[in-house]
């Protein structure tokens, strides 16, 4: 998430990530590499950028093209659209020759009997409209009549949206009142997270939402859902809900999106900790009662007692679904409160899109960290399935999970989807990477059979559950190698590459101190950046890179691995020789890469920015890409100058330069926007993209005055209530290449 408050901060991230990993894992020093140099690609200019800027309601149809080619994958490998210019005009920006119109706002409502949204914060009943700040998405084809899947089909299908969180100003008449929260603001709120589902139909080439679909719903942070894996029934999870530990309630924070290859979607629980709340005496509560583990647990995952909760939701009342947001001592056991509530939460959650009658379970084999998306490679009949996974926030980890099961092509189309998801995602190895100076690296397996875990000091784990739940600090335990942020995870669709974005780290210092973290290899920036004309903010990575991995003999379960920096985020004007390390020129620079994802038909890389630190000079933007292969660069020495004024070589491995024909910027999102979430029809002719949280940055003061609001997208493209003065709201927006074709071939 981005949440900025204050300009001065631009250097660091907006996230609300806490600095949690006070782990002392070694962050290894360079080692000097002779044997390669940096090698300099010199590049000419590129064409002026032209724009199609988004004009909401009735723009130009997309012809739709073959719509009944489906699924085949065609690399593009040469782009060939007209790079968008950075822009802090409050639009969507997308190459000339392409369109793009708003499908789904914050608030549309999901019934025919659901009011259309007034956008002046005295909407209600978000349990049947969309959420706020809509994030990872996913489209399921449907057939063309009735429930039944239809993965080919182009032409009408299901949209899961994850909602990350709330720009919670714009959802009340005056903004968000202070503490004790009225109800009334706590039960808007609080369903204007999780996901929607939404059923979605091409008609005369355009696509709408079909607001009166009988798939239509929502799935909040109330929604009953059941533990499933290791954590299923497990002390660590027994709560006044569910005093077996089998039951849970709801999902919040959900941020990058997964699928499984049997048809159903994974929601990521991310930034999880902070809605709760523990008094200030629970601590030594908790010590007293013999279980001083559970405050180590609460502070690894980034909370401390005695802080407050994001929202307050906890103060609106006695009714239970306020309550449950305290997870102090208060009763005899944990049957009578919610000292564990925290635990149910931070998985990733299994939905399925065609079934609202479907158990939603939380499957706890595959972690408990801040999750971001989870890729898969291609399965492979008679081969475990494979899921690579991040944990963002500054110094957490890279996880892969292996399932004990191998694939079976038939379950691909099984008639029960949930329980094909027990027989892969609730039995299996979760390991965490490991990366070393010399471009090789391992994956370690979280196993409580491990000495490193089971012996481990500052945690003594109780068994196979324990670190599930506890995944961070199994990590810690066998020394994993802590990353700047792991964002979305994406596998290249023909080379089985695996690409994650690390999209920042204000803790990557060259000197660190406390819970910062070293500079390594595959972390090897920090630099300081101004803003805005302001002074040099503090150093760490600001901009971001992005990672690159290659299993060892290609086989997804392998236990090592060899890695090189595929891009590095810059602006263009940066230092070559310690910041813009690939070169980037102004049709390609970017900042805090996020969303990552990979088209399976042009097997494009489309590169996502949430960032905080460019914004003074461009919105968030979507590039596409063609990335080469790991390897196809040369490695580079950084040289640092210490306090005492001695140098600091930090050696990386950087990817091929871009060039204008494989890297270019392709959209520009209207102002303190997010662009986040992208999938595509089977065909590649429509792609779905989220536009999260434009003007975020806002009092509840500034929205009781009845604004400027900072930004007024979409309504200022004629989209819903409120006109050019509108409110600003999230949306998935719909673009398409004027008069049919694969977006960005
Ligand atoms: Fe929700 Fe890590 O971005
Ligand atoms: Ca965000
Ligand atoms: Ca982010
Ligand atoms: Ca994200």
């Amino acid at each position: 998430m981005n949440r900025p408050t204050d300009l001065q901060l631009h250097a660091t991230s907006h996230d609300d990530d806490a600095d949690l990993n006070p782990s002392d894992n070694p962050s290894f020093m360079a080692v000097l590499d002779t044997r390669l140099s940096r090698r300099g690609v010199l590049r000419g200019g590129m064409g002026t950028a032209a724009a199609a800027v988004l004009g909401g309601l009735g723009l130009s149809a997309c012809g739709g093209g073959d719509d009944d080619v489906a699924g085949a994958l065609e690399p593009v490998t040469r782009l060939s659209f007209t790079a968008v210019s950075k822009s802090v005009a409050d639009v969507v920006a997308v190459p000339a020759g392409y369109t793009a119109k708003v499908l789904l706002a914050l608030g549309d409502p999901l019934t025919s009997g659901t009011p259309a949204y007034l956008n002046n914060g005295s909407d209600t009943d978000f349990d049947n409209r969309a959420g706020d700040h809509h994030d990872g998405m996913e489209y399921f084809g449907l057939a063309t009549s009735g429930a039944a899947p239809d993965p080919a089909n182009n032409n009408r299908g299901l949209l899961l949206i994850n909602h990350e969180a709330l720009s919670q100003n714009y959802l009340h008449p005056n903004g968000e009142s202070p503490r004790p929260r009225p109800a009334g603001e706590s039960d808007k709120e609080i369903p204007a997270h999780g996901v929607t589902v939404v059923e979605v139909a091409r008609s005369n080439g355009e696509f709408a939402y079909v607001r009166n679909s009988a798939l239509n719903r929502r799935v909040t942070p109330l929604t009953p859902m059941e533990m499933s894996g290791p954590a299923r029934d497990n002390a660590l999870l027994r709560t006044k809900y569910s005093p077996t530990g089998r039951f849970v309630r709801g999902t919040i924070n959900n941020c990058g999106s997964g699928r499984t290859p049997w048809g159903t979607y994974l929601a990521p629980e991310e930034n999880w900790a902070g809605y709760f709340t523990r008094s200030s005496t629970d601590n030594a509560a908790r010590t007293a009662a013999g279980d001083a583990k559970s405050v180590t647990s609460l502070n690894r995952n980034g909370r401390s007692q005695g802080a407050a909760s994001r929202h307050g939701w906890e103060t609106s009342g006695p009714d239970d679904k306020y309550q449950r947001w305290i997870i102090s001592l208060l009763g005899a056991a944990a049957a009578n409160d919610y000292r564990n509530e925290l635990n149910t939460y931070g998985y990733n959650v299994e939905i399925d899109p065609y079934d609202r009658g479907a158990l939603i379970k939380k499957r706890s084999a595959m972690g408990r960290f801040a999750h971001e998306s989870s890729a898969y490679p291609k399965p492979v009949v008679g081969k475990p399935l494979v899921y690579y996974m991040g944990d963002d926030s500054r110094g957490e980890y890279i996880y892969k999970y292996v399932s004990n099961a191998t694939w079976l092509a038939a379950d691909a189309t099984a008639a029960d989807r949930i329980a094909t998801g027990d027989k892969y995602l609730d039995d299996g190895k979760l390991y965490v990477a490991r990366f070393t100076a010399d471009g090789s690296g391992s994956w370690i397996e979280l196993s409580i059979t491990n000495t490193a875990i089971s012996g481990y000091a500052p945690y003594v784990f109780a068994d196979q559950a324990d670190v599930c739940v506890n995944s961070r600090l199994a990590a810690d335990a066998v020394g994993a190698t802590k990353m700047d942020r792991p964002e979305w995870c994406a596998v290249h669709p023909t080379n089985g590459e695996v690409y994650f974005t690390l999209t920042n780290n204000s803790n990557r210092k060259v000197e660190p101190t406390g819970t910062q973290q070293a500079l390594d290899a595959a972390n090897p920036r920090a630099y300081s950046d101004s803003f805005a004309g302001g002074p040099a903010g503090p150093p760490g990575n600001v901009n971001g890179h992005i990672i690159r991995m290659a299993e060892t003999g290609a086989e997804p379960a392998a236990t090592t691995f060899s890695w090189d920096v595929y891009l590095f985020g810059a602006q263009a004007d940066a230092s070559p020789s310690m910041v813009n390390l690939s070169s980037l020129t102004s049709d390609q620079d970017f900042s805090s890469p996020d969303g990552l994802w990979f088209s399976q038909t042009t097997g494009l890389c489309w590169i996502q920015t949430d960032d905080g630190s460019f914004t003074d000079v461009t919105n968030c933007m979507m590039l596409a890409a063609v990335p080469g292969r790991l390897g196809d660069g040369a490695s580079t020495t950084l040289n640092y100058t210490r306090g005492d004024g001695s140098t600091l070589a930090v050696t990386t491995r950087v990817g091929a330069k871009p060039t204008a024909d494989t890297l270019r910027r392709f959209l520009v999102g209207p102002v303190d926007c997010e662009i986040t979430g992208i999938t595509e029809t089977p065909d590649g002719q429509t792609l779905f993209v989220n536009i999260q949280h434009p003007g975020e940055a806002i009092s509840a003061a500034t929205v009781a005055a009845g604004g400027p609001f900072v930004s007024n997208w979409p309504g200022n493209t004629g989209y819903g209530a409120g006109g050019a003065t509108a409110r600003p709201r999230s949306a998935t927006i719909v673009i398409t290449k004027n008069g049919g074709g694969r977006v960005g071939s």
